[in-house]
């Protein structure tokens, strides 16, 4: 199938054009870095041309309401209208696990972005998954003397098993709210997920546990992010994904291990 892949460039997008690619699929990147802008929709009518799916994985880095909101909104609903012109028949988009139940500004966005999907004029499916292994690499990944870390209490799932699911959801019917994907039953604080990754890069730097203000912070580290019904469950551990760390590979797995690794359990 030829698949769009929003946020194609990103740490979840370049997952998901590497899946599409082993499975035979052809992927079609929409991102600024490949001349399109979804919150301006410039660009995006050229490259959904004979695209039957698109799999939204964009995404903005801010905990505020107002960016967030600005950029789930804008982005979702160009992508659902020049979808709808082009003949688009599945809009998959990736939101997360307890979304609904934690009044953070980043989460008001993507209840924006769920409600515009389980609305919008393309069929369409809505995956949430909890928080990735590579979460902890996202906050070491930032510039800084000291690596700031959300209290939140996880139950991490793979970033390769997340990508593997998206496409296998693209391939099948519309869903709607599909059944959510976590990781293996084990529960971590994010703020030690991040000191074990830390040991292993060798990164010396401190990390300094930022707990949300109000009820989202108490919704955080009170369970609020975890499953709670059940759904597919990914298989490699947090242990398992640490092991297959290493100081040189700091950002990203290189491509070609990229799909395969987490399934492969290395
Ligand atoms: N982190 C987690 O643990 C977690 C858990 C569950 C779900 N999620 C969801 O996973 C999704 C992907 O997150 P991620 O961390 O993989 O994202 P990311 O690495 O920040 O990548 C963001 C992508 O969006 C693109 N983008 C940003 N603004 C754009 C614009 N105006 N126009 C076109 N493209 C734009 C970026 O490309 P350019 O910069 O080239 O434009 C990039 O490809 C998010 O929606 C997030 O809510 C994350």
């Amino acid at each position: 199938m030829r698949i769009a892949v929003a946020g194609g460039t990103g740490w979840t997008g370049r997952l998901v054009v590497d899946a599409l690619r082993a499975g035979g699929d052809e992927p079609v990147v929409l991102a600024r870095s490949a001349g399109v802008d979804l919150t301006t929709g410039a660009g995006l009518a050229e490259r959904l041309e004979g695209v039957q799916a698109v799999i939204d994985v964009s995404n903005i880095v801010t905990t505020r309401t107002k960016p967030a909101v600005g950029f789930f909104q804008a982005a979702t609903a160009n992508l659902l209208a020049a979808g709808r012109r082009a003949g688009v028949g599945h809009h998959v988009a990736l939101s997360i696990v307890g979304v609904d139940r934690v009044g953070l500004g980043y989460y008001l966005g993507k209840r924006r972005q769920e409600e515009l999907v389980l609305n919008g004029p393309v069929p369409g499916t809505v995956l949430r998954a909890t928080q990735f292994h590579e979460f902890a690499a996202q906050m070491l990944a930032r510039t800084g003397p000291l690596v700031l870390t959300p209290r939140l209490l996880a139950q991490p799932v793979a970033l390769g098993e997340v990508a593997l699911h998206l496409v296998d959801l693209a391939h099948g019917r519309p869903l709607g709210l599909a059944p959510e994907l976590a990781g293996p039953e084990e529960r971590l604080q994010m703020p030690d997920m991040v000191r074990r990754l830390k040991r292993v890069l060798g990164d010396r730097r401190p990390v300094l546990p930022v707990r949300m203000p109000g009820a989202a912070g108490r919704a955080m580290t009170g369970g609020s992010l975890l499953p709670a019904h059940p759904g597919p469950r990914g298989t490699v551990t947090f242990q398992q994904w640490l092991a297959t760390r290493h100081p040189a590979r700091q950002q990203q797995p290189a491509p070609a291990e990229r799909a395969h690794e987490a399934r492969d359990g290395r």
